[in-house]
């Protein structure tokens, strides 16, 4: 929110927008805040908090040199083809425009990419044509930026081990999804069992509390 710095009478895009906890407090702010999401359930959810909310693939983003800002959290890593998703934010935005946001960085939730990369091996599948995530360095993030215009004034790779509410379980059956469902369904609940008893010596503290390995890329840019 500090580096968004919005401001009142501002136009501000919320890409990835879920739920709109987040687009809901931009738009505290007094600006009007639009939030787009590729997930119907999603907005229904935002719709529910009143948000002006469109549904929408962040790789085909329709605006054209609206937005006095774009602000993103924690969706950019569920966005392959990156470049087509910087592109539709450039044209979104007014000349000076900022583009703000965080999402999973190099080497986020590697113990647990890398575990269900190797059971998913072992089950004789491919993993890398499944895996759904996007989690450039520092570098690269800050390359593709400049590619498409932008002047990159932060970026900041933060390791952020994160305490899981619950069972790790849990954590799969919500973000681990397109590898699950790779595995034929009979055999889907004893590949999550393979995959928490790999983890379990990694990611679990001596309280038996699962913390998971999040690294997260937070970034401001300026069009
Ligand atoms: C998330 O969308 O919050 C997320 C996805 C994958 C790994 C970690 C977090």
């Amino acid at each position: 929110m500090q580096l968004l710095d919005a401001r009142p009478g501002e136009l501000i895009l919320d890409l990835g927008c879920g739920d709109g906890a987040l687009t809901e407090r931009v738009a505290s702010y007094r600006c009007t805040v639009i939030g787009v999401d590729s997930s119907l359930p999603q907005l229904e959810a935002a719709k529910g908090r009143g948000l002006n909310v469109v549904l929408m693939d962040g790789r085909q983003l329709g605006f054209q040199r609206r937005f006095d800002a774009v602000f993103t959290n924690a969706a950019l890593h569920w966005m392959k083809m990156p470049e087509t998703v910087v592109a539709g934010v450039t044209n979104s935005l007014k000349t000076g425009g900022r583009f703000i946001g965080e999402f999973g960085g190099k080497g986020n939730v590697e113990q647990i990419r890398s575990t269900l990369h190797d059971i998913l091996r072992m089950h004789g599948i491919d993993p890398m044509p499944i895996d759904p995530w996007y989690y450039p360095s520092p570098e690269e993030y800050s390359e593709l930026l400049s590619k498409f215009g932008f002047i990159v004034s932060y970026m900041e790779l933060i390791p952020r081990p994160t305490k899981l509410p619950g069972d790790i379980l849990g954590w799969l059956e919500v973000f681990a999804q397109p590898f699950t469902q790779a595995v034929a369904e009979p055999e889907r609940p004893s590949f999550l069992q393979e995959v928490r008893d790999q983890l379990a010596t990694r990611l679990r503290d001596d309280n038996g509390n699962w913390v998971a390995d999040y690294v997260r890329l937070r970034f401001k840019a300026t069009k």
